[in-house]
């Protein structure tokens, strides 16, 4: 299964999505917990690439994404947690992704990335660690699809969610227009999820929370029902 890669967030609607992260998922039987997933009601999958630099640990690469993109055609956001994403952009927009996401520290030229993407034709995300000030997505916050809050430090699945990012959320939320998407992404339940949901946020990745339940429908569908209606 394949199709072009486009920008995915205006076909999504305006509702609160779920988003599956790959990377808590049983790589030995990745192709059944991805169709499992999905059938659960996964919105999108998240997939989190990191290069051993800009944070220390390492997941997939490009190749990770092409195979997943014959595999299914489930809208791919890969957030790609890199020191080179001018560089990495083209390896995942060639390899299918639908979205990316890069950080703002590790590009002094992030209206440049953002453009880019819009040319390739994908969804552009900007995201930012724990301890970066939002006033640092100022130069670009207007033009990007989606702003994903880190709620935990990046590199690794499984953490404790930090609450106090909550009124980072907030702050975001008042800076974006109605169109724009604001995802949370590190220690997501329907507990954390909740939390962020009354903020503002409107996009949930969730790792453990999911791939590590008994079942995977009724992990998504607590989720779905503790951030929507608020
Ligand atoms: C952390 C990643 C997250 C992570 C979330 O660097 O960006 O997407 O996989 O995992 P959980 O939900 O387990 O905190
Ligand atoms: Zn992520």
């Amino acid at each position: 299964m394949s199709r072009k890669p486009a920008n995915p967030w205006p076909s999504l609607g305006d509702g609160r999505l779920i988003a599956p992260s790959l990377l808590a998922c049983d790589f030995a039987r990745i192709g059944q917990q991805i169709d499992d997933v999905v059938a659960a009601g996964a919105d999108v999958l998240h997939v989190d690439v990191m290069d051993g630099h800009f944070v220390p640990n390492l997941s997939m690469g490009p190749g990770f994404v092409k195979k997943v993109r014959r595999f299914t055609d489930h809208v791919l956001d890969v957030h790609i947690m890199v020191d080179d994403p001018a560089y990495y952009i083209e390896r995942f927009a060639e390899a299918g992704a639908d979205n990316i996401t890069f950080h703002i520290e590790a590009t002094d030229r992030p209206a440049d990335l953002v453009r880019r993407l819009g040319e390739l034709g994908l969804g552009a995300g900007i995201t930012l660690r724990p301890g970066t000030p939002a006033e640092q997505l100022e130069p670009v916050i207007g033009q990007v699809d989606m702003v994903l809050v880190m709620t935990v430090e990046p590199g690794y699945g499984g953490q404790e969610f930090m609450e106090d990012m909550l009124p980072k959320i907030a702050a975001i939320r008042r800076r974006l227009a109605d169109h724009q998407r604001l995802e949370v992404d590190g220690g997501i339940n329907p507990g954390t999820g909740k939390l962020c949901a009354e903020q503002g946020a409107d996009v949930f990745v969730a790792g453990e929370n999911i791939f590590n339940s008994h079942d995977m429908t009724t992990a998504v569908g607590r989720l779905r029902t503790a951030v929507q209606n608020i």
